[in-house]
C-alpha cells in the first residue's frame, strides 16, 4: 500500500489555537491510518476532551486517543524523561501505548538542553525553558544526539514508510516559526505545514490543510508585538480570564489582543489552508465585545454575527485557496 492522501492540522497564529480538538475530532471520523507530529517537543501543549474527560499531552500525538498509530517523526525533539511520564500517564488512563512510534532520526533533549535553555540569553526570549532551542542548535551544528542511541526508546523506534491515510498535527503555530515568526521570539523549528512532508512523503499527497485560530489573538511568552500593556486593557482583560488564557505547559498567563485580521489573511495564504476553523466564538459572546483590527484600525461590531460576516467576507476575497470557513463554540468539539 502506498500513501492515499495526507491532511494536515496546523496553527495559524501563535499557538493555543485548539489544533488539538480539530485533530481530535477528524480522528474521530476513522478515515485515518497515522496520525503524526512534524516538528517542535514537549513545549507544545494538547488539550483533549475524550468522552468529556480533559487529557493533556505535550509529545504524542492525538491519535493515541482513537486507537491510531500515532508518529513522532525525524523533525520532533524527544526529552525522555518527559516522554516516559507521558506514557505512563496515557497508560494509566487505559490508552494502547503500544502505538506511539518514534523516529530514529528525532533528536535528543538532553539534560544540558534543558539547563541551558534557563539561562540569560533564552530567558529574554520567554521560552518554554524545555531545552528546545538548544537542541535544535546541537541538532543543525551536528553534535546533536538521535533517539536511537538510547536503550530505553527502543521498543518505540519506527522506520518504516507511511501508509494509506495519514493526518499530521503541527505544533505551536504560524507566527512562531524559526523564519516567519517575529525572530528572534520564536520557536527553533518550522511550523508551517510544507514541513510536514519531513515525515516522509511529497507535496503532491496533500489534500486539506485545516487551519486553526481563534476569534481572538493570544501569545504566551514575551513577543515586542504583544506588549506588557496589553495586560492593562480592561476589555481584553475580560476575554483573557473568561477564556482561561493560561498556558497549558507553563501556566503563564497568555496576552490577549484583537483578533489581526492582516495577519490572520497571511497566515492562511502562506500556509496553504483550505479549511479554516476559527474557535472560541462563546467566549466573546459571554464579555459581549467584538472587535478586530483590519489595515492598522480596530473595528467595533455590535453582534458576533455582524463580525462573523465581516470576517467571511475579508477571508473570501483575500484568501484563494480557503474553501470553508468554521466558527467554533466549544471547547470539545467544532
Ligand atoms: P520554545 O519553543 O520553548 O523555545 O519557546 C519559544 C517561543 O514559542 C516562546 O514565546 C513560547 O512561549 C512559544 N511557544 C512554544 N511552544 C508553544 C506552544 O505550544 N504554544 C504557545 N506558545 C509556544
Ligand atoms: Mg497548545
Amino acid at each position: 500500500m502506498t500513501i492515499n492522501y495526507v491532511d494536515i492540522v496546523c496553527g495559524l497564529s501563535w499557538g493555543d489555537e485548539a489544533k488539538g480538538k480539530i485533530t481530535s475530532q477528524l480522528s474521530l471520523s476513522g478515515q485515518y491510518d497515522y496520525v503524526c507530529r512534524w516538528a517542535g517537543g514537549n513545549n507544545a501543549g494538547h488539550t483533549v476532551y475524550i468522552k468529556g474527560e480533559k487529557f493533556k499531552t505535550h509529545l504524542v500525538p492525538s491519535g493515541i486517543f482513537y486507537g491510531i498509530k500515532s508518529v513522532i517523526g525525524p523533525g520532533c525533539v524527544v526529552n525522555l524523561k518527559s516522554f516516559l511520564s507521558e506514557v505512563k500517564y496515557l497508560n494509566n488512563a487505559g490508552f494502547d501505548t503500544s502505538l506511539i512510534k518514534i523516529s530514529p532520526k528525532a533528536h535528543l533533549v538532553t539534560e544540558k538542553h534543558v539547563r541551558d535553555d534557563r539561562k540569560e540569553t533564552y530567558i529574554k526570549l520567554g521560552t518554554t525553558a524545555r531545552g528546545i532551542g538548544p537542541c535544535y542548535a546541537s541538532k543543525a551544528s551536528r553534535h546533536g544526539v538521535r533517539v536511537s542511541s538510547v536503550e530505553e526508546l527502543k521498543e518505540y523506534m519506527w522506520d518504516e514508510e507511511l501508509q494509506g491515510n495519514i493526518l499530521c498535527e503541527g505544533a505551536q503555530g504560524f507566527w512562531l516559526d524559526l523564519d516567519y515568526g517575529n525572530y528572534p521570539y520564536v520557536t527553533s523549528s518550522a511550523t508551517l505545514p510544507y514541513a510536514s512532508c519531513s515525515l516522509g512523503f511529497p507535496p503532491q499527497k496533500i489534500r486539506k490543510i485545516y487551519g486553526a485560530a481563534k476569534v481572538y489573538d493570544t501569545r504566551s511568552g514575551i513577543d515586542p508585538e504583544f506588549p506588557e500593556s496589553l495586560l492593562d486593557d480592561e476589555d481584553l482583560a475580560l476575554v483573557g480570564e473568561a477564556g482561561e488564557e493560561y498556558g497549558v505547559t507553563t501556566g503563564r498567563r497568555r496576552k490577549v489582543n484583537w483578533l489581526n485580521m492582516d495577519k490572520l489573511v497571511k497566515s492562511i495564504n502562506l500556509s496553504g489552508t483550505t479549511n479554516v476553523i476559527l474557535s472560541k466564538v462563546d467566549i466573546l459572546e459571554s464579555v459581549n465585545i467584538y472587535k478586530f483590527s483590519y489595515k492598522g484600525a480596530i473595528i467595533n461590531f455590535n453582534s458576533i454575527d455582524d463580525m462573523k460576516w465581516s470576517i467571511n467576507d475579508i477571508l473570501n476575497l483575500e484568501c484563494e485557496l480557503l474553501k470553508t470557513i468554521t466558527y467554533s463554540s466549544s471547547p470539545q468539539k467544532i
